[in-house]
């Protein structure tokens, strides 16, 4: 599995995104994802599927060690007392005893920065994250917080596709020596149907889902796309062995469109 390193973290490079995949069903996907060599799971407290990935993960027989996974805090408890009880609550959930990345799953512009990431490096220090960092941060939020924090960030997960240019998170993410982690990376399946896509696909025998994949590696991403069907986890994992050309890529660029996001931030106070 090839990995990206950010930090000090080496981030196997294609991860399983878990959003909506609970119960036994969305264990057994956990599961049959691991056996097939998927190395990264992705998961949040405000997923509600923390056990389920648990269970996944030691039904599988894989190591531990030979697992990243990542869980997130979610933005109403990023008060000290409260992100503490929650990273420890999201470990009881997922019976570990440290996660691989442990993130700010939104900012809050209510509780103070600085205090949010006194507790992201606490929870470093004191061994219940191997790795911290951010999702959904701004330039400017994503600057600040690598200011104020004594521990590096290791990625900054945004929403990112075809559709959705990142080009100005990109570049502020690679100034500080942060990952870009690529979420709803099929735009939520609509990527999978996009005639261009396909059309490009085609030339590499593969699909639109796997173009839209291989693009955002290409541009640096680590991707994390989500499936409850197993015969297209293989399918997402095959993205390694073909490259997109420099017109394929330019093209697949010009995809990209004013609100183009296919995830909805009208709740998100601190949102841009
Ligand atoms: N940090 C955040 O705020 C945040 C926000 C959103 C998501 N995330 C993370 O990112 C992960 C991925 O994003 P996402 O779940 O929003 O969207 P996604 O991975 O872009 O797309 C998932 C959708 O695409 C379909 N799909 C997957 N592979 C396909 C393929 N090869 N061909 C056709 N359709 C395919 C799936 O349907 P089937 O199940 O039917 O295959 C599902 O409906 C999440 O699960 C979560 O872990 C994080």
């Amino acid at each position: 599995m090839q990995v990206t390193e950010a930090n000090g973290a080496k981030i196997p490079t294609l991860g399983l995104g878990t959003w909506q995949l609970s119960g036994r069903s969305g264990a057994r996907v956990i599961e049959q994802a691991l056996r097939l060599g998927y190395r990264h799971i992705d998961t949040a407290k405000n997923y509600g599927n923390e056990r389920d990935v648990g269970e996944a993960l030691r039904a599988s027989g894989i190591g531990r060690e030979e697992v990243f996974v990542t869980t997130k805090v979610p933005a109403s408890d990023l008060a000290p007392a409260n992100l503490e009880r929650a990273a420890k609550q999201s470990l009881a959930n997922l019976r570990l005893s440290e996660v691989n990345l442990l993130l700010i799953h939104w900012p809050n512009a209510r509780i103070p920065l600085a205090e949010t990431m006194g507790a992201m490096c606490k929870m470093k220090h004191e061994g219940y994250a191997r790795h911290i960092g951010v999702s959904n941060f701004t330039v400017a939020l994503l600057e600040e917080a690598a200011t104020l924090a004594s521990e590096p960030l290791v990625t900054n997960q945004i929403e990112w596709h075809p559709y959705l240019e990142q080009s100005k998170v990109q570049a502020a993410c690679a100034r500080q020596g942060i990952a870009v982690t690529a979420y709803s990376p099929i735009a939520q399946g609509q990527a999978a149907g996009d005639d261009t896509l396909a059309r490009i696909g085609k030339r590499h025998g593969k699909t639109a889902g796997q173009v839209s994949l291989r693009w955002l590696v290409q541009n640096g991403a680590i991707v994390i796309p989500r499936t409850s069907k197993i015969e297209r986890l293989s399918e997402n994992m095959a993205i390694f062995d073909f490259a997109l050309a420099d017109d394929e890529m330019a093209e697949i660029g010009k995809l990209a469109r004013r609100n183009g996001r296919v995830v909805n931030t009208g709740w998100a106070p601190d949102w841009d």
